[in-house]
């Protein structure tokens, strides 16, 4: 008897503010239209795919003391875009970043509560925490919550939602509610009946063991950078494992990498695309940035094209504000410094090599064979493609990779449920009244 291929999973991610879209392609559009949000969002729509997906980040980036202008910036905030597109989707999930750690349960529960009924159960939350002080000087309470904390605080959130979600009879009665625990203490009604899904999905994107943990005791995907297939198969073995302490099975949390894609219809011909367009998103100046980040200090006596500074970063620098860090500098610093000793390379290349994300380049049939050995390999459970163009990155994607893993029978051929859950397969949660 032969069984079923695994199934992967596809989220679109909004590409937005960053260097991730070459904004000097004359095919980029705005990041702030509306008409850009529902082109990404029809396309990946079309191509079945689970979600669309938007992240967020709540104050200008800085470089030091001026606003960050070497790509675009300036975005509208992430469930009122969702609601807006679910008036022009039917299917496709819609899922925001929203922090927990500048919010209050009761005004977010009731947002995303909003996004889930006025989209017939389609809503998603991607938790995040981040709250370096620089972001908190925008919020009432300012950088308060040191990272152990900010993980209790968005635990303690996410199940306060929850029971405010639950908090009507099965019935659609009213009934109060109280919460009192550590970071929230709050009685009354909601406003809303449970929503469509019972409750929205849960994403979390992070990577370190706090946000490992987080994700196994109360997330429903996993958002992740663990991108190659080793890195992959090793976190997807301990995400999964650690889900049974909390009386979870494996399928109840999905693993998604973010991951680049690059088509061509020579692999050959799409590497050399890939090149040229790492190039163009790691400009010299970029890579100076990027570089300035790590270090901490102002190198722009140093040439692009040269070596890396033999100085070890500054710790704690607030020279780049704003910008979420992956990895401690000293550390990142070494592994930068071996890279480039070791194949000679000079600061942009090395920037290039070091910050590439994990990426699939090849010809369509390519693409799709090895999207779907990752899955068949347990290293993910899908993926969250983030194209290099705004909006029209996944056209090519969709028309010409999609088909083929449906021809493999690793790809749904239509919607087979309505809501976010159903095409994730999971399940409707237990009503807590
Ligand atoms: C793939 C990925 C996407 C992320 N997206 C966002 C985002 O959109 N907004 C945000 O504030 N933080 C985002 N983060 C940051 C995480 O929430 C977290 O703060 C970061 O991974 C650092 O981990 P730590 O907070 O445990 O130190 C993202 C992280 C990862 C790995």
């Amino acid at each position: 008897m032969t069984t079923a291929p695994k199934q992967l999973h596809l989220a679109a991610h909004f590409p937005g503010v960053n260097s991730t879209t070459v904004w000097a392609d004359p095919r980029s559009r705005s990041q702030i239209d509306f008409s850009s949000f529902e082109h990404l969002a029809r396309t990946a729509e079309r191509g079945l795919f689970d979600f669309f997906f938007l992240a967020e980040g709540l104050r200008l980036r800085e470089h030091n003391g001026l606003i960050h202008d070497l790509d675009v910036v300036g975005r509208p905030e992430s469930l009122t875009v969702l609601n807006a597109l679910a008036a022009v989707t039917d299917r496709l999930g819609l899922a925001a970043t929203v922090n927990a750690t500048f919010n209050e349960p009761f005004e977010l529960a009731r947002r995303l509560a909003t996004l889930d009924h006025l989209s017939a159960g389609r809503a998603g939350w991607n938790v995040v925490t981040s709250s370096d002080a620089f972001t908190g000087e925008n919020f009432r309470r300012g950088g308060y919550l040191d990272r152990a904390e900010r993980y209790t605080r968005a635990a303690e959130f996410v199940a306060t939602a929850r029971e405010l979600w639950d908090s009507w009879t099965p019935d659609g009665t009213p009934r109060t509610f109280a919460h009192h625990g550590e970071h929230f203490s709050i009685e009354g009604e909601f406003t809303l009946p449970r929503p469509p899904q019972g409750h929205p999905v849960v994403i979390q994107a992070g990577d370190s063991p706090e946000c490992c943990e987080f994700a196994a005791s109360a997330a429903d995907v996993i958002f992740t950078r663990h991108g190659t297939l080793e890195a992959g198969r090793a976190f997807y073995a301990d995400v999964k494992g650690r889900l049974a302490k909390y009386g979870r099975e494996p399928d109840e949390l999905k693993i998604m990498p973010g991951v680049g894609f690059v088509l061509g219809d020579t692999d050959a011909e799409a590497r050399e695309k890939a090149a040229e367009i790492r190039l163009q998103q790691v400009s010299p100046q970029n890579a100076m940035l990027a570089l300035e980040q790590v270090w901490g200090r102002d190198l722009s006596s140093y040439d692009p094209d040269g070596p890396l500074p033999e100085t070890d970063p500054v710790p704690d620098s607030e020279l780049v504000q704003g910008r979420v860090r992956h990895g401690d500098p000293l550390a990142v610093a070494t592994r930068w410094r071996a890279l480039s000793r070791e194949k000679g390379f000079s600061i942009r290349q090395t920037v290039i090599e070091a910050t590439t994300r994990q990426s699939f380049i090849g010809s369509p049939r390519t693409v799709a064979a090895e999207l779907a050995e990752f899955v068949a390999a347990g290293a993910a459970d899908g993926f969250v493609l983030v194209p290099h163009l705004t909006p029209g990155g996944l056209d090519d994607f969709v028309d010409e990779v999609v088909p083929l893993l449906q021809e493999r029978g690793v790809f749904r051929a239509a919607y087979t449920g309505s809501t976010l859950r159903s095409h994730l397969g999971l399940a409707e949660p237990v009503w807590k009244g």
